[in-house]
């Protein structure tokens, strides 16, 4: 779309994912930590699209639930592609500007190919254009009938003729649209004999018939355009968003060392020099600073802040916390909900009983803290700045250490000092 003109979009996420086999709506399974649906809405908001409405089947308040701040349509019956957009009439039928059509299962597409994507559209003069892209085996797809730039069709792969079949270059299921012209061409498309359904790429052809000009553009990386209908090609996803997130920490001055084994979610930041070893799984929302040490075999989940030169070794696994400067947590620990201070050594097997029954309560360890191993922190608890706990130590909630002191036993007492000595 060229600058003048106003551009929306409109995600479609009704499909039941029959293929999926599962009772959870195919565009809330996550790849890479985030369900299909967000990463698509990611996408279409890092282009600048501020208007865009998602298609939500019939008793899917959890789909809503998970992409605040966008409208939704609801497509009562599932009645196929084009039905869904067609329930989108109310919001787009009269707007006089683009429109981005998405599938909410192709999780992997770039904000920056979606960019491109609709720049090249804008200098055209297509009242359609597709994304597509050359594959090795494009079963599955729908495949794009070309005349030289123009497409003058999809042929869906159970319509398609043998020689058809052999095209391998694929519709995304991504459109640019002129949005009236759309709605008009909509109202002419017939229910697909086979499926009994309403086909958008069936829309190709209305155009075409109309004497409008539609354009493919291919992508380079095919990969972007991976659609999702089965849990093998979700783990696909998982992996191409995976790495992408690791090839840019690699870049930013992070060691990997074994990316096949290493799983950080999308937006996490990581600072230079720290080395993430195998079998290391990183949250969504989760910030490491420079110079660390994490696993092998370390889960730090959402909601944590790791310091410079902190050591999460292995088995260990951290949420909600945040954890000091140059603190070790080398060994089988568990850090919920709790606030560690700078050079603490958290002794092998340290625990915090965090969770009573009913609620997450919070540990304080203080700067300078030495935890003996096994020691347990029955929350809510304090550890004062510099205190002990010897090995072994169940220390009860509200039963702080103060600072300087030792903590030892089960449960554990303060140790006084013996009279006479330092
Ligand atoms: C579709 C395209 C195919 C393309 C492929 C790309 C059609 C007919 N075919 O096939 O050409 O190569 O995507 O991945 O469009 N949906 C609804 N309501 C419905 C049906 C589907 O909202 O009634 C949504 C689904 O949630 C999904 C998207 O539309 O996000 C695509 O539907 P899906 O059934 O996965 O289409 P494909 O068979 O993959
Ligand atoms: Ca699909």
């Amino acid at each position: 779309m060229s600058a003048k003109r106003p551009l929306a979009a409109l995600i479609l996420a009704a499909g039941r994912g029959e293929r999926m086999n599962s009772e959870i709506p195919k565009v809330l399974h996550q790849a890479a930590g985030f369900s299909l649906l967000e990463h698509v809405v990611d996408a279409v908001r890092q282009t600048g699209i501020r208007r865009i409405a998602v298609v939500v089947g019939p008793s899917q308040e959890k789909v809503r639930s998970f992409v605040n701040g966008v409208d939704t349509v609801v497509q009562t019956k599932r009645l196929g592609t084009a039905h869904a957009v067609m329930q989108a009439r109310k919001q787009f039928g009269r707007w006089k500007g683009g429109l981005l059509v998405l599938p909410a299962d192709a999780p992997c597409v770039k904000p920056e190919t979606l960019c491109r994507f609709i720049k090249t559209h804008g200098k055209s003069l297509a009242s359609a254009s597709i994304l597509t892209a050359e594959v090795n085996d494009p079963k599955g797809y729908g495949r794009v009938l070309r005349r030289g730039d123009q497409v003058i069709g999809i042929r869906e792969e159970l319509d398609a003729s043998p020689s058809e079949r052999r095209i391998r270059e694929i519709n995304s299921g991504i459109y640019l649209f002129d949005a009236l012209k759309l709605f008009r061409q909509l109202d002419r498309i017939k229910q697909n004999r086979k499926k009994k359904e309403y086909y958008l790429t069936d829309v190709i052809e209305a155009f075409r018939s109309s004497g409008e000009s539609v354009e493919g553009h291919r992508v380079h990386d095919s990969k972007e355009l991976l659609g999702v209908n089965t849990r093998r090609e979700l783990s696909v996803a998982h992996q191409i968003l995976n790495e992408r997130e690791l090839a840019r920490h690699s870049k930013q001055g992070v060691s990997i060392l074994d990316p096949q084994q290493t799983f950080i979610a999308k937006g996490v930041t990581i600072g230079r020099d720290t080395v993430i070893h195998p079998f290391t799984w990183i949250e969504r929302g989760v910030s490491i600073g420079r110079k660390c040490e994490v696993g092998p075999f370390a889960k730090i989940r959402g909601g944590s802040q790791i310091g410079d030169e902190v050591v999460v070794g292995s088995f260990v696994e951290v949420v909600r916390s945040k954890v000091g400067s140059k603190t070790f947590v080398k060994h089988l620990s568990y850090l919920g909900d709790a606030q560690v201070g700078k050079k603490v050594n958290v002794g092998a097997g340290t625990i915090t009983a965090n969770f009573d029954g009913r609620r997450k309560n919070k540990t304080v360890v203080q700067d300078n803290v030495f935890l003996g191993c096994n020691t347990v922190l029955v929350a809510p608890v304090t550890v004062g700045k510099g205190a002990k706990t010897g090995a072994g130590a169940v220390v009860r909630a509200r039963h702080s250490i103060p600072a300087g002191k030792t903590a030892v036993g089960i449960p554990a007492v303060i140790l006084q000092k013996k009279r006479g000595r330092k």
